[in-house]
């Protein structure tokens, strides 16, 4: 069977010069042979995420290559419609609508090691007309949710802050007083955004963000999170070789590293940040441990700018600072997660719906910082 399908191909396969980044391609693919535990579907919205992004860029590697493939089809949060089920297929019908679940390949304990239709080989994600999955990464719907299906396409990115937050406050908590009541700070993006709702409305904590445009400050204050509007201190890039070999960049960097932190120092009365939340990375690590509180947590499940981070083991064992590290949610916690949600409503908001003719340029203003909300939905079929 043949679909139209938003292609990646390896670095130097597309005609494109070897260090140039990827470009998505609409193509016309063959689908594989449809396995015993394998599901036909149709992808009805999907969410553009930033490992896609990541892809495209070649950042850290390129993961086509990585795979061993010469093209792919990303893709990997959204639902999909059952059309067909392999023979061994249980508990799924034509018409099911689901979640894809990012589970690609996993440890012993469920826990994500490679994300379906990113760095797991041999997948395919939502970037396609007609798809063929496992029905294990496949996760059932609310029946009769309350919930906006867009919404509901959007969230893989709220069950990773579950996941985090689960082990960061629960950190916290082993050491906290009795009534002690959290100050959370995140860095931008999604991820942040989920948590920080989460800790308000789960663990009663006051919960604050930076973000950088009006639509996104708005949008915070309007979720009861304190906006930190990091226009305030744009020069906040911390870059190791600079500051010791710039005075006019450590100069600036000092100064909006002291605006930065007197922000915190705002916010948390003193205390400094009980949680940190930083999916960032290198720019704003040096600023994320000063703000951190005694006995505070700096956690993280991306590395957005910088994989790599320089701490001081003698002043985190001093202070009693823990640092958490994450990945995608367990598909274990799948339905505790969307139950919460259907409940309390705990899901993304969601703006202008991308055609599917148009999923190349929405990359393209993704890459360039042009998506104003922080969940792009895209549309494949009508749902
Ligand atoms: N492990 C997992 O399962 C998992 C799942 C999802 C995402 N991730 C990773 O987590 C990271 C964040 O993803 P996301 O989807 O939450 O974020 P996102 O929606 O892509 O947004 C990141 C935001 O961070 C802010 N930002 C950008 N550069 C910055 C800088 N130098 N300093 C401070 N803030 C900056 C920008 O917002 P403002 O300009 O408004 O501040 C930007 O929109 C990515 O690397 C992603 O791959 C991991």
């Amino acid at each position: 069977m043949k679909t139209s399908a938003w292609v990646l191909y390896r670095a130097g396969a597309d005609g494109l010069a070897l260090d140039a980044p990827g470009r998505l391609r609409l193509e016309e693919i063959s689908l594989p042979e449809l396995g015993e535990e394998d599901v036909l579907a149709e992808p009805l919205c999907g969410s553009w995420e930033a490992n896609m992004t990541h892809a495209l860029e070649r950042s850290p590697v390129d993961i086509v290559a990585a795979r061993g493939e010469d093209r792919i089809v990303l893709g990997n949060s959204g639902l999909l419609r059952v059309l067909r089920t392999g023979p061994a297929v249980t508990g799924l019908r034509e018409g099911d609508v689901c979640f894809l679940a990012s589970c690609g390949k996993a440890d012993r304990r469920g826990y994500v090691e490679q994300v379906h239709a990113y760095d797991s080989p041999g997948t395919m994600g939502m970037l396609a007309k007609r798809t063929v999955v496992p029905a294990r990464v496949l996760a059932p719907l609310p029946p009769g949710t309350r919930h906006d299906l867009r919404r509901w396409a959007a969230c893989a990115r709220y069950w990773t802050a579950w996941s985090n937050w689960r082990l960061a406050y629960g950190t916290w908590r082993l050491e906290a007083l009795e009534d002690e009541v959290p100050y959370v700070l995140g860095w931008g993006g999604g991820v942040s955004l989920a948590q920080c709702e989460l800790a308000r409305l789960k663990d009663g904590a006051r919960a604050a963000m930076a973000a950088s445009s009006p639509g996104r400050l708005a949008l915070l204050e309007s979720k009861g999170i304190h906006a930190i509007d990091r226009s305030a201190f744009r020069d906040l890039q911390y870059d190791e070789e600079r500051f010791h070999t710039d005075t006019t960049y450590r100069e600036a960097y000092r100064a909006a590293e002291q605006r930065f932190l007197s922000i915190v120092d705002q916010f948390t009365q003193g205390q400094g940040a009980s949680i940190v939340i930083d999916n960032i990375g290198t720019p704003v690590h040096r600023a994320s441990l000063k703000a951190l509180a005694r006995g505070g947590v700096l956690t993280t499940c991306g590395w957005k700018h910088g994989m790599t981070m320089k701490y001081y083991r003698a002043i985190a064992c001093i202070k009693r600072q823990q640092y958490i590290h994450t990945h995608a949610a367990n598909p274990r916690e799948v339905d505790s997660i969307v139950a919460f949600q259907e409940r309390h409503g705990w899901l993304p908001e969601v703006g202008t719906v991308t055609p599917w003719e148009h999923i190349g340029e929405l990359s393209t203003a993704y890459a360039t910082g042009k998506v104003d909300g922080y969940f792009p939905v895209f549309e494949v079929n009508a749902a």
